[in-house]
């Protein structure tokens, strides 16, 4: 997608989530709305969210609100494009996910992705996980906006 159409497409989608968010303190619903107008604007293959949640002892990403096809369920620290950004705590660009090592393959229709942590008091609470049909989708634009957006999310 061009350039300027996509960071005009996210000028036009942040406020409109900003209110959906500020109307709504249940943040599963606020999820699953934000899953959807992203999958809708910009027709991405898979949007959606893993929380991080209790497993025993430890903690690891569990499926939350999503959009696309049927995903994994459960992701380990450290593990994949999602465990990679909860471990660094930033947002992660994979332009080619057969490049990436340890990448998880939920769909084979899946070519780039991008991974964008959410963070409360310091923690990563949740990541936000968007994949693509296409290679290199992503850019520093989907870094700008998803990271404002990441920074509206209270869960
Ligand atoms: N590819 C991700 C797993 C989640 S699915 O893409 C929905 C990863 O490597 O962490």
């Amino acid at each position: 997608m061009d350039h300027r159409l996509k960071e005009e497409k996210y000028r036009q989608l942040l406020p409109q989530l900003a209110s959906v968010i500020q109307a709504e303190s249940d943040s599963i619903a606020n999820m699953a709305n934000i899953s959807a107008c992203l999958k809708e604007t910009f027709d991405f293959w898979w949007v959606g969210f893993y929380r991080v949640l209790a497993h025993g002892d430890s903690k690891e990403l569990v499926l939350g609100p999503f959009q696309g096809p049927l995903a994994c369920t459960r992701i380990k620290y450290g593990r994949g494009v999602c465990g990679t950004a909860w471990k660094e705590r930033r947002t992660v660009i994979v332009p080619d996910v057969e490049l990436f090592p340890g990448h998880i393959a939920c769909s084979s229709a899946s070519r780039s992705e991008i991974v964008v942590p959410i963070l409360q008091e310091d923690e990563v609470v949740a990541v936000l996980d968007i994949d693509s049909r296409v290679l290199n989708t992503f850019d520093e634009v989907d870094r700008l906006y998803l990271e404002k957006l990441a920074g509206m999310i209270r869960l």
